[in-house]
């Protein structure tokens, strides 16, 4: 009842899998997520928990066009996906920032690449600096515009990396455990960073993570997947009001809602 939900889709849709496959080594080879069906809304913000191995990453190579589906079908923006998607940004565990540019460079990389601003850089080279300076403004980062990578804290390479990610107001967002790598009040202050970039432009995001109260604190919905090959166990809907603060992840309601979660991992991976 709950699948056919999931896939049925409606006007403000915008990723649709149906029943998709993804393998590695085609037939015969390694199985990571099967038959999934999920129905992202328009700005909708989905977080996708489960154990190591159970198809995560795959799913945000999927949906970005980086690896093409086994079986079933793939629609982003009620296009079917046959290649990499522009209109994505991306952000991963480790910071990917190009070490041998600066903070500001790293974040202009976007639009230099990515069409309209790629065929308007070099004329209006000043006007995406000022952009990319306010975005790093944003997230604290004034003052670091020209130090390179190496010169920044682990958590200040990840806000650079969020902003690399939005700079080119991208209609979506795939998040791949990008604050694993932080201390505990890094990481949570970064949650409000993202909180913040989404309210602002609302793409629509995919958030992968093995922390439940991360999933809990950002996301709208909450998807939980068994061990490999993955399919979803669950969709969980967070029924918390925006914007949230870190002192709702202390509520009983939050702390409920994180081992309910919880225990659907551990059941699922005993099963
Ligand atoms: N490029 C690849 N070639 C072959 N197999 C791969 C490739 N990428 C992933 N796999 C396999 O697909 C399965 C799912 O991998 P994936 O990276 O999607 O898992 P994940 O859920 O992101 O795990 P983790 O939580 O450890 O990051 C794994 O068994 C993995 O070994
Ligand atoms: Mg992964």
């Amino acid at each position: 009842m709950e699948r056919n939900l999931i896939a049925a889709g409606g006007p403000d849709t915008f990723v649709q899998l149906d029943d998709v496959s993804i393998a590695y080594g085609g037939e015969g080879g390694t199985l990571a997520l099967t038959e999934t069906s999920m129905t992202i809304r328009e700005g909708e913000f989905i977080a996708v928990v489960g154990p190591s191995g159970c198809g995560k990453s795959s799913l945000l190579k999927l949906v970005s066009g980086l690896h093409p589906a086994f079986r079933g079908s793939v629609k982003v923006a009620g296009q079917e996906v046959t290649g990499p998607l522009k209109i994505c940004g991306m952000a991963f565990q480790n910071s990917t920032l190009l070490p041998w540019r600066t903070t500001l460079d790293n974040v202009l990389l976007p639009l230099e690449i990515v069409e309209p601003h790629a065929s308007r850089f070099g004329a209006h080279k000043s006007e995406y600096r000022e952009q990319a300076r306010a975005m790093l403004a944003t997230v604290g980062l004034s003052g670091f515009e020209d130090k390179y990578p190496w010169q920044l804290s682990g958590g200040m390479q990840q806000r650079t990396s969020l902003c690399r990610a939005l700079i080119h107001s991208p209609h979506m967002l795939l998040l791949d455990e990008p604050f694993g790598a932080l201390d505990p009040f890094t990481r949570e202050e970064l949650w409000d960073v993202v909180q913040g970039l989404w309210l602002k432009s609302r793409p629509t995001v995919i958030l992968v993570t093995h922390d439940l109260r991360e999933a809990v604190y950002l996301a709208d919905t909450v998807y939980i997947f068994s061990p490999r090959p993955g399919r979803i166990l669950s969709r969980n809907e967070v029924d918390m009001p925006r914007p949230r603060r870190l002192k709702d992840a202390y509520t009983p309601h939050f702390i409920e809602m994180t081992q309910a979660l919880r225990e659907q991992i551990v059941s699922g991976t005993q099963a």
